[in-house]
Parts: C-alpha cells; structure tokens; sequence
C-alpha cells in the first residue's frame, strides 16, 4: 500500500530524432511516493526541490494519478510525495519525470492493469497539463527505459530500441530557463526537402547504429541540420561546448529537449569522463552557472 520510485530525467529530442527520439537517464531524476488512502481522491502531501503547484488538476503528476483513479474505477484513494531531483525548465523532461512517475505508481497501486503504451498516454495526458502539448517523446523514454522512438502519434506506436553496452551520456544544464513553447515558436514550419532528406536518412543511421553496436554510424548521424540551428541562438556557447565536446572525443552533441541542456554521447566511461572535463572548462569562464552530469542510458 505504499511505494517509493524513481522517474528518470530524459533527452528528448535526440538531435535529428525531433519529436521521436528520446532516452532516459538514470543518473538524475525525481523521488516519488505513493501510499494508498481509505479517502477516495488524489492529494499531494509534500513537493521538494522545485516550486511546483498543489493544485490537483494543475499539477502534472496529480492529474494523472487522478485519471488512473477514475479510470480503473479504484476504491481508494492516492497520498502524493513528489522529490524533484532537477529544475523544470531544463530540457530534461521534468514534466514529463512527474507524469510518468505518476502513471508508473499509480498504475501499481490500482493492481498493475495498463501497458507500457497505455501508461506513456496517461502521461501524455500529464504533459498537457502541465505544458500545454502531449508530446510523447520525453514520457515515452521515462516508462520504457532505454531508448524509444515515437514512430507514430495516432494511433500511437512506441518502439524500444537497444542501447550498446558502452554508450554514455555527458550533460551540461546552464542555470537559464527555457520554455518549451518559446523554443517551438522559433522553428521553421516549411523545410526544404534537400534538408528533410539529409534528417530522415540520419534517423535511419541512428537507429540502424543502436542496433548494430555501430559507433561510428551513431556518430555521423548525430546530426541535426532543421531544429539546432533554429534553437542554438536561445542557449549561451553552444557551439563552445559542442565543439568542446567532440574535440575531447565525443560522438556528437546536441540540445536535450528544448534546451538549455546540452548534451554528448560517448562511447565509454574513459571518454565520457574527459568530455566531461573538457565541456567544464569551456564553461568555466562564461559567467553562467551551470550544472552536469554523466549517465548511462537505461
Ligand atoms: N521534443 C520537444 C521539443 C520537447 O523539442 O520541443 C519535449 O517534448
């Protein structure tokens, strides 16, 4: 009757993969417990470590228990703990860490009845609430673990992709705040075909790298030629650290979500921890707090 979990921070979008591609961490993310109630309903007893709303329908994690609740018909209700282990805002999925959490919990106390798909639509759900778009790539990554691709969106299909046993992840959350929606309104709506070509055929590369251990190919389709450029101007020395990053032997580097974060793929832990080094101090003397960590992809 009672459980304690850990809902992951993801990077969704994975450069060419907008909207598609995402994968969870899991060296950072959030602490939530849930502990079933005689009284009927969702409460939320306690948030730390963001200033997050209390309010039930407003809060991405509450709304969701809520809906499982009505759902599955419970006769019971849900007390609510959330621990956020990173800011909302950061390009990590923060939202989306609450949503899927929320669902994940739920989902065990009201008696493990709803798929990995059904869950990640609950935590569409949550999404909403909490951004205003259901965007699935962030929520997706947070119950299937690993890496997913979004392949399509109605009806919606998610695809768990393997991760190679060496892959890493270096990132660096510069202490700015970038909604989700500004970072939207920057992108182009029409795209030359040329460039859509140069994208699709580099998802295809990616993912065809992830299945075969193939670091090289996973490396040269980490690319993006139609988001990055449109967003880059919106992160302070992003072309420093992403030139940092690969200069220290990273496969590529991109923005995590809608930013700030950035991040690099490595292979190994070696590599991994010199891009680390080498990003710390391209950033060192920027003026700019900043934050970073390095994971594995799980
Ligand atoms: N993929 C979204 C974007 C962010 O880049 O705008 C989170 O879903």
């Amino acid at each position: 009757d009672y459980l304690k979990i850990f809902a992951p921070a993801t990077v969704a979008n994975v450069s060419c993969g907008f909207d598609s591609l995402g994968f969870a961490v899991d060296a950072v993310g959030d602490e939530m417990t849930f502990t079933k109630t005689a009284e009927k309903g969702v409460k939320i007893t306690n948030i730390t470590g963001a200033d997050l709303t209390y309010n039930i329908d407003e809060n991405a994690a509450s709304a969701v228990v809520k809906k499982i609740l009505k759902d599955a018909n419970a006769d019971f209700g849900i007390a609510l703990t959330i621990h956020k282990g990173f800011a909302p805002g950061s390009g990590l999925g923060s939202s989306a860490a609450s949503a899927a959490g929320a669902a994940f919990g739920a989902n065990q106390l009201v008696g493990n009845i709803y798929s990995d798909l059904e869950l990640t639509k609950f935590a569409m759900f949550g999404e909403e609430v909490a951004c205003g778009s259901a965007i699935a790539d962030n929520v997706s990554a947070a119950i299937y673990g690993g890496f997913v691709l979004v392949r399509s969106y109605d009806p919606l299909e998610i695809i768990k992709l393997p991760v190679p046993g060496e892959l890493r992840v270096v990132a660096i959350h510069p202490q700015i705040e970038i909604k989700t929606k500004d970072a939207r309104d920057v992108l182009p709506i029409e795209i030359p075909l040329k460039d859509a070509v140069t994208q699709w055929a580099n998802v295809g590369g990616l993912i065809s790298g992830l299945y075969t251990d193939n670091y090289n190919l996973i490396s040269n389709s980490l690319v993006d030629i139609i988001v990055e450029p449109a967003r880059k101007p919106l992160i302070p020395f992003f072309d420093d650290v992403k030139n940092a990053a690969i200069k220290a032997g990273a496969l590529g580097a991109g923005i995590s979500g809608s930013g700030p974060t950035i991040f690099a793929l490595c292979k190994g832990d070696e590599i991994a921890e010199k891009v680390y080094k080498s990003i710390k101090e391209s950033y060192q003397n920027t003026g700019i707090d900043f934050e970073m960590f390095i994971s594995k992809i799980n």
